[in-house]
Protein backbone atom coordinates (compact mmCIF):
# COMPACT_ATOMS: atom_id res chain seq x y z
CA UNK A 1 0.00 0.00 0.00
CA UNK A 2 1.39 3.22 -0.51
CA UNK A 3 0.80 6.81 0.77
CA UNK A 4 0.10 7.75 4.26
CA UNK A 5 -2.22 6.04 6.47
CA UNK A 6 -5.57 8.22 7.21
CA UNK A 7 -6.70 7.94 10.92
CA UNK A 8 -9.93 9.17 12.80
CA UNK A 9 -9.44 9.65 15.96
CA UNK A 10 -12.84 9.01 18.08
CA UNK A 11 -13.11 9.81 21.62
CA UNK A 12 -10.34 12.42 22.77
CA UNK A 13 -10.24 11.47 26.60
CA UNK A 14 -7.62 10.65 29.15
CA UNK A 15 -6.35 7.93 27.14
CA UNK A 16 -5.93 9.98 23.76
CA UNK A 17 -2.90 11.91 25.30
CA UNK A 18 -0.92 8.13 24.87
CA UNK A 19 -2.02 7.76 21.41
CA UNK A 20 -0.92 11.12 20.20
CA UNK A 21 2.11 11.13 21.67
CA UNK A 22 2.83 8.02 20.34
CA UNK A 23 1.78 9.21 16.92
CA UNK A 24 3.22 12.59 17.31
CA UNK A 25 6.76 11.53 15.28
CA UNK A 26 5.16 8.87 13.10
CA UNK A 27 5.68 9.46 9.41
CA UNK A 28 3.70 6.72 8.04
CA UNK A 29 0.25 7.70 9.20
CA UNK A 30 -1.58 10.90 10.15
CA UNK A 31 -4.47 11.93 12.02
CA UNK A 32 -7.30 13.41 9.41
CA UNK A 33 -9.84 14.11 11.86
CA UNK A 34 -10.78 14.18 15.26
CA UNK A 35 -14.39 12.87 16.61
CA UNK A 36 -16.19 13.60 20.00
CA UNK A 37 -19.45 13.95 21.70
CA UNK A 38 -17.76 16.41 23.43
CA UNK A 39 -16.53 18.77 21.09
CA UNK A 40 -14.51 20.86 23.76
CA UNK A 41 -11.95 17.55 24.29
CA UNK A 42 -11.12 17.60 20.70
CA UNK A 43 -10.35 21.10 20.42
CA UNK A 44 -8.25 21.08 22.99
CA UNK A 45 -6.61 17.45 21.62
CA UNK A 46 -5.82 19.62 18.15
CA UNK A 47 -4.23 22.65 19.92
CA UNK A 48 -2.01 20.55 22.47
CA UNK A 49 -0.48 18.83 19.45
CA UNK A 50 -0.86 21.56 16.60
CA UNK A 51 -3.40 19.47 14.27
CA UNK A 52 -4.15 20.41 11.17
CA UNK A 53 -7.38 18.62 10.85
CA UNK A 54 -11.21 19.02 10.99
CA UNK A 55 -13.31 18.31 14.52
CA UNK A 56 -16.60 16.55 14.43
CA UNK A 57 -19.30 16.21 17.03
CA UNK A 58 -21.40 13.48 14.97
CA UNK A 59 -19.39 10.16 14.22
CA UNK A 60 -21.71 9.28 11.60
CA UNK A 61 -21.15 12.43 9.97
CA UNK A 62 -17.72 12.13 10.25
CA UNK A 63 -17.32 8.78 8.68
CA UNK A 64 -19.16 10.12 5.79
CA UNK A 65 -17.26 13.09 5.14
CA UNK A 66 -13.40 12.32 6.42
CA UNK A 67 -13.25 8.95 4.56
CA UNK A 68 -10.01 7.55 6.88
CA UNK A 69 -8.42 4.38 6.11
CA UNK A 70 -8.75 3.45 10.07
CA UNK A 71 -10.52 4.50 12.88
CA UNK A 72 -8.66 4.87 16.06
CA UNK A 73 -11.58 3.88 18.73
CA UNK A 74 -10.81 5.58 22.06
CA UNK A 75 -14.26 6.32 23.35
CA UNK A 76 -15.37 4.81 26.47
CA UNK A 77 -16.11 0.91 26.88
CA UNK A 78 -19.37 1.10 26.05
CA UNK A 79 -19.21 2.64 22.57
CA UNK A 80 -16.70 0.69 21.27
CA UNK A 81 -19.08 -2.23 19.17
CA UNK A 82 -21.43 0.45 17.72
CA UNK A 83 -17.79 2.50 16.85
CA UNK A 84 -16.50 -0.59 15.44
CA UNK A 85 -19.08 -1.80 13.74
CA UNK A 86 -19.78 1.00 11.81
CA UNK A 87 -16.18 1.91 10.53
CA UNK A 88 -16.40 -1.80 9.30
CA UNK A 89 -19.32 -1.12 7.60
CA UNK A 90 -17.79 1.76 5.64
CA UNK A 91 -14.83 -0.12 4.60
CA UNK A 92 -12.10 1.06 7.48
CA UNK A 93 -10.02 -0.80 9.42
CA UNK A 94 -10.28 -0.29 13.69
CA UNK A 95 -7.26 0.16 16.03
CA UNK A 96 -9.37 0.48 18.94
CA UNK A 97 -8.76 0.80 22.99
CA UNK A 98 -9.30 -2.22 25.15
CA UNK A 99 -12.17 -3.55 26.00
CA UNK A 100 -12.63 -5.09 23.06
CA UNK A 101 -16.49 -5.59 23.32
CA UNK A 102 -18.89 -5.81 26.20
CA UNK A 103 -20.64 -8.87 25.99
CA UNK A 104 -19.56 -12.25 24.13
CA UNK A 105 -22.73 -11.89 21.46
CA UNK A 106 -21.05 -8.32 20.68
CA UNK A 107 -17.39 -10.12 20.51
CA UNK A 108 -19.21 -12.69 18.25
CA UNK A 109 -20.57 -10.26 16.38
CA UNK A 110 -17.58 -8.21 15.48
CA UNK A 111 -15.33 -10.78 14.65
CA UNK A 112 -17.45 -11.99 12.16
CA UNK A 113 -17.69 -8.63 10.53
CA UNK A 114 -14.14 -8.60 11.21
CA UNK A 115 -13.96 -11.66 9.00
CA UNK A 116 -16.37 -10.91 6.40
CA UNK A 117 -14.98 -7.65 5.40
CA UNK A 118 -11.12 -8.69 5.81
CA UNK A 119 -10.40 -5.38 7.37
CA UNK A 120 -8.61 -5.34 10.67
CA UNK A 121 -9.42 -5.05 13.75
CA UNK A 122 -7.71 -4.95 16.76
CA UNK A 123 -7.01 -4.22 20.33
CA UNK A 124 -4.54 -2.46 21.88
CA UNK A 125 -2.72 -4.16 25.01
CA UNK A 126 0.37 -2.09 25.43
CA UNK A 127 1.23 -4.34 28.55
CA UNK A 128 2.19 -6.96 26.03
CA UNK A 129 4.90 -4.36 25.28
CA UNK A 130 6.49 -3.73 28.65
CA UNK A 131 10.37 -5.06 29.01
CA UNK A 132 8.65 -7.43 31.79
CA UNK A 133 6.00 -8.88 29.83
CA UNK A 134 8.47 -9.89 27.31
CA UNK A 135 11.47 -11.00 29.02
CA UNK A 136 9.02 -13.51 31.63
CA UNK A 137 7.34 -14.39 28.18
CA UNK A 138 10.93 -15.37 26.79
CA UNK A 139 11.76 -17.58 30.06
CA UNK A 140 8.44 -19.55 29.32
CA UNK A 141 8.71 -20.13 25.84
CA UNK A 142 12.93 -20.61 26.20
CA UNK A 143 12.04 -23.68 28.82
CA UNK A 144 14.56 -22.14 31.07
CA UNK A 145 11.60 -21.73 33.87
CA UNK A 146 10.70 -25.60 32.58
CA UNK A 147 7.30 -26.34 32.26
CA UNK A 148 5.41 -23.81 34.03
CA UNK A 149 2.44 -25.13 36.93
CA UNK A 150 1.87 -21.88 38.95
CA UNK A 151 1.19 -18.07 37.98
CA UNK A 152 0.20 -15.68 40.26
CA UNK A 153 -0.73 -11.94 39.33
CA UNK A 154 -1.84 -9.59 41.96
CA UNK A 155 -3.03 -5.53 41.76
CA UNK A 156 -3.46 -3.33 44.11
CA UNK A 157 -3.65 0.62 42.89
CA UNK A 158 -5.85 3.21 44.31
CA UNK A 159 -9.10 4.03 42.92
CA UNK A 160 -9.45 5.30 39.21
CA UNK A 161 -13.32 6.53 38.74
CA UNK A 162 -12.39 8.85 35.67
CA UNK A 163 -13.65 6.99 32.41
CA UNK A 164 -16.88 6.29 33.35
CA UNK A 165 -15.44 3.44 35.98
CA UNK A 166 -17.83 3.97 38.54
CA UNK A 167 -20.54 3.27 36.43
CA UNK A 168 -19.46 -0.78 35.78
CA UNK A 169 -21.30 -3.02 37.98
CA UNK A 170 -17.93 -4.97 37.87
CA UNK A 171 -15.26 -2.46 37.55
CA UNK A 172 -12.10 -4.84 38.57
CA UNK A 173 -13.32 -7.11 36.21
CA UNK A 174 -14.99 -4.98 33.53
CA UNK A 175 -12.23 -2.33 33.52
CA UNK A 176 -8.30 -3.19 34.15
CA UNK A 177 -8.64 -7.06 34.90
CA UNK A 178 -7.93 -7.45 31.10
CA UNK A 179 -4.69 -5.94 30.71
CA UNK A 180 -3.22 -8.49 33.26
CA UNK A 181 -5.43 -11.73 31.99
CA UNK A 182 -3.61 -10.91 28.05
CA UNK A 183 -0.41 -10.06 29.53
CA UNK A 184 -0.57 -13.45 31.19
CA UNK A 185 -1.84 -15.26 27.80
CA UNK A 186 0.45 -13.82 26.38
CA UNK A 187 3.38 -14.53 28.35
CA UNK A 188 2.42 -18.09 28.64
CA UNK A 189 1.72 -18.79 25.30
CA UNK A 190 -1.56 -20.13 26.41
CA UNK A 191 -5.70 -19.68 26.96
CA UNK A 192 -7.86 -19.91 30.26
CA UNK A 193 -10.07 -22.80 30.55
CA UNK A 194 -11.90 -22.41 33.63
CA UNK A 195 -12.56 -19.46 36.11
CA UNK A 196 -13.57 -19.46 39.91
CA UNK A 197 -14.07 -16.30 40.86
CA UNK A 198 -15.37 -14.03 44.52
CA UNK A 199 -16.15 -10.71 43.84
CA UNK A 200 -16.75 -7.81 46.25
CA UNK A 201 -16.50 -4.40 47.27
CA UNK A 202 -14.81 -3.81 50.30
CA UNK A 203 -15.37 -1.61 53.09
CA UNK A 204 -14.67 1.78 52.22
CA UNK A 205 -14.61 2.06 48.62
CA UNK A 206 -15.21 4.61 46.43
CA UNK A 207 -16.50 2.35 43.85
CA UNK A 208 -20.43 1.91 43.26
CA UNK A 209 -19.74 -1.93 42.00
CA UNK A 210 -17.35 -4.41 42.67
CA UNK A 211 -13.85 -2.84 43.21
CA UNK A 212 -12.33 -5.98 44.39
CA UNK A 213 -11.79 -9.95 43.65
CA UNK A 214 -10.16 -12.78 43.38
CA UNK A 215 -9.77 -15.25 40.31
CA UNK A 216 -8.43 -18.47 39.70
CA UNK A 217 -8.10 -19.73 36.29
CA UNK A 218 -7.24 -23.30 35.11
CA UNK A 219 -4.99 -22.45 31.74
CA UNK A 220 -4.66 -24.65 28.80
CA UNK A 221 -0.59 -26.05 29.39
CA UNK A 222 -2.28 -27.32 32.54
CA UNK A 223 -0.93 -24.27 34.68
CA UNK A 224 -3.18 -22.41 37.00
CA UNK A 225 -3.63 -18.70 37.36
CA UNK A 226 -4.38 -16.54 40.06
CA UNK A 227 -5.37 -13.10 39.86
CA UNK A 228 -6.00 -10.91 43.04
CA UNK A 229 -7.33 -7.68 42.32
CA UNK A 230 -7.87 -4.50 44.76
CA UNK A 231 -8.21 -1.16 43.00
CA UNK A 232 -9.02 1.14 45.65
CA UNK A 233 -6.33 1.51 48.13
CA UNK A 234 -3.90 3.98 48.59
CA UNK A 235 -1.03 2.20 50.57
CA UNK A 236 2.03 -0.58 49.83
CA UNK A 237 0.58 -0.32 46.25
CA UNK A 238 1.42 -2.27 43.22
CA UNK A 239 2.16 -0.91 39.88
CA UNK A 240 -0.75 -1.23 37.27
CA UNK A 241 0.98 -3.92 35.29
CA UNK A 242 0.44 -5.89 38.22
CA UNK A 243 2.89 -7.63 40.19
CA UNK A 244 3.65 -11.52 38.99
CA UNK A 245 5.10 -14.82 40.19
CA UNK A 246 5.80 -17.51 37.63
CA UNK A 247 6.43 -21.10 38.80
CA UNK A 248 8.36 -23.95 36.54
CA UNK A 249 9.49 -27.52 37.01
CA UNK A 250 13.16 -25.49 36.96
CA UNK A 251 12.61 -22.25 38.55
CA UNK A 252 10.80 -18.99 39.26
CA UNK A 253 10.73 -15.42 38.16
CA UNK A 254 9.20 -12.44 39.68
CA UNK A 255 8.82 -9.53 38.19
CA UNK A 256 7.35 -6.31 40.34
CA UNK A 257 5.76 -4.50 37.61
CA UNK A 258 8.33 -1.63 38.41
CA UNK A 259 11.77 -2.52 37.39
CA UNK A 260 12.02 -2.98 33.14
CA UNK A 261 13.34 -6.92 34.06
CA UNK A 262 11.87 -9.44 36.41
CA UNK A 263 14.56 -11.76 38.10
CA UNK A 264 14.66 -15.72 38.75
CA UNK A 265 16.22 -18.08 40.45
CA UNK A 266 16.98 -21.44 38.30
CA UNK A 267 18.22 -24.89 40.10
CA UNK A 268 20.52 -26.61 38.03
CA UNK A 269 20.57 -30.32 37.26
CA UNK A 270 23.31 -30.01 40.32
CA UNK A 271 20.96 -28.27 42.37
CA UNK A 272 22.59 -25.48 42.62
CA UNK A 273 20.54 -22.32 42.38
CA UNK A 274 21.18 -19.36 40.52
CA UNK A 275 19.82 -16.29 40.50
CA UNK A 276 19.56 -14.35 37.20
CA UNK A 277 18.05 -11.36 35.26
CA UNK A 278 15.83 -12.18 32.75
CA UNK A 279 16.88 -11.67 29.40
CA UNK A 280 14.77 -9.43 26.83
CA UNK A 281 14.21 -11.83 23.57
CA UNK A 282 16.57 -11.21 20.58
CA UNK A 283 13.84 -10.82 18.24
CA UNK A 284 11.84 -7.62 20.27
CA UNK A 285 12.42 -4.80 18.11
CA UNK A 286 12.25 -2.93 22.41
CA UNK A 287 9.53 -0.73 21.07
CA UNK A 288 7.71 -0.20 24.21
CA UNK A 289 4.36 0.30 25.65
CA UNK A 290 1.58 2.55 23.50
CA UNK A 291 4.19 3.46 20.48
CA UNK A 292 5.30 -0.51 20.52
CA UNK A 293 1.60 -1.56 20.29
CA UNK A 294 0.80 1.36 17.77
CA UNK A 295 3.90 0.13 15.72
CA UNK A 296 2.93 -3.23 15.60
CA UNK A 297 -0.90 -2.05 14.17
CA UNK A 298 1.08 0.12 11.79
CA UNK A 299 3.53 -1.80 10.50
CA UNK A 300 0.99 -5.27 10.36
CA UNK A 301 -1.29 -2.87 8.62
CA UNK A 302 1.11 -1.90 5.82
CA UNK A 303 1.92 -5.49 5.02
CA UNK A 304 -1.35 -6.59 5.24
CA UNK A 305 -0.60 -9.45 7.96
CA UNK A 306 -2.74 -10.09 11.04
CA UNK A 307 -1.15 -8.14 14.03
CA UNK A 308 -0.02 -9.90 17.55
CA UNK A 309 -3.09 -7.46 18.49
CA UNK A 310 -5.95 -8.72 16.14
CA UNK A 311 -9.65 -8.84 17.92
CA UNK A 312 -9.17 -12.86 17.36
CA UNK A 313 -6.28 -13.63 19.58
CA UNK A 314 -8.09 -10.57 21.77
CA UNK A 315 -11.02 -12.44 22.50
CA UNK A 316 -9.42 -15.00 24.77
CA UNK A 317 -8.55 -12.40 26.63
CA UNK A 318 -11.86 -10.87 27.41
CA UNK A 319 -13.69 -13.78 27.42
CA UNK A 320 -11.71 -14.48 30.78
CA UNK A 321 -13.76 -11.38 31.74
CA UNK A 322 -17.01 -12.42 31.18
CA UNK A 323 -16.77 -16.16 32.53
CA UNK A 324 -14.97 -14.26 35.33
CA UNK A 325 -18.74 -12.19 35.63
CA UNK A 326 -20.08 -15.36 35.04
CA UNK A 327 -18.93 -16.98 37.99
CA UNK A 328 -18.85 -14.20 40.33
CA UNK A 329 -22.66 -14.52 40.07
CA UNK A 330 -23.22 -18.12 40.18
CA UNK A 331 -20.83 -18.78 42.69
CA UNK A 332 -19.42 -21.72 40.57
CA UNK A 333 -16.71 -22.35 38.48
CA UNK A 334 -17.43 -21.63 34.89
CA UNK A 335 -15.72 -22.49 31.76
CA UNK A 336 -14.22 -19.99 29.65
CA UNK A 337 -15.60 -19.08 26.17
N1 LIG B 1 -4.77 0.72 27.31
C1 LIG B 1 -4.79 1.34 28.48
O1 LIG B 1 -3.86 1.26 29.28
C2 LIG B 1 -5.99 2.17 28.84
C3 LIG B 1 -5.91 3.08 29.90
C4 LIG B 1 -7.03 3.87 30.17
C5 LIG B 1 -8.19 3.74 29.41
N2 LIG B 1 -8.23 2.81 28.41
C6 LIG B 1 -9.46 2.64 27.60
O2 LIG B 1 -9.60 3.75 26.72
C7 LIG B 1 -10.98 4.04 26.49
C8 LIG B 1 -11.23 5.51 26.83
O3 LIG B 1 -10.89 5.75 28.16
P1 LIG B 1 -10.61 7.24 28.70
O4 LIG B 1 -10.04 7.05 30.06
O5 LIG B 1 -9.86 8.02 27.67
O6 LIG B 1 -12.10 7.78 28.83
P2 LIG B 1 -12.57 9.34 28.81
O7 LIG B 1 -13.93 9.34 29.43
O8 LIG B 1 -11.50 10.19 29.41
O9 LIG B 1 -12.66 9.70 27.27
C9 LIG B 1 -13.58 9.08 26.40
C10 LIG B 1 -14.01 10.14 25.38
O10 LIG B 1 -14.81 9.48 24.39
C11 LIG B 1 -15.88 10.36 24.05
N3 LIG B 1 -16.97 9.54 23.48
C12 LIG B 1 -17.72 8.60 24.10
N4 LIG B 1 -18.59 8.04 23.23
C13 LIG B 1 -18.38 8.64 22.03
C14 LIG B 1 -18.97 8.49 20.74
N5 LIG B 1 -19.95 7.61 20.52
N6 LIG B 1 -18.52 9.28 19.73
C15 LIG B 1 -17.52 10.17 19.96
N7 LIG B 1 -16.94 10.36 21.17
C16 LIG B 1 -17.35 9.60 22.19
C17 LIG B 1 -16.24 11.05 25.37
O11 LIG B 1 -16.95 12.25 25.14
C18 LIG B 1 -14.88 11.26 25.99
O12 LIG B 1 -14.30 12.51 25.65
C19 LIG B 1 -11.76 3.05 27.36
O13 LIG B 1 -12.19 1.97 26.59
C20 LIG B 1 -10.74 2.59 28.41
O14 LIG B 1 -11.00 1.30 28.89
C21 LIG B 1 -7.16 2.06 28.10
Amino acid sequence: MDGTIRLMMVGCGGISYEWLEALKDRDDAVITSLVDLNRAAAEKRKEEYSLDCPIYGDYDEALKLAKPDVVIDLANAWAHFDITMKALAAGCSVFGEKPMCMSREEGRILMEEAKKTGLAFNVMQNRRFLPGVRALREAVRSGALGRIWNVCCEIYVNADLTGGRNTLEYPMLQDQAVHSFDSARFILGADAVSVYCHSYNPVGSHYNGDGSGACIFEMSDGSVLTYNAVMDTNVMKTAWHSQWRVIGENGTALWNGFDDLPTAEIRSDDGSVSRIELPLPKDWDGISWFPGGINEMLTAYREGRESELTCFGNYGSVAMTFSAIESAKTGRKTAVK
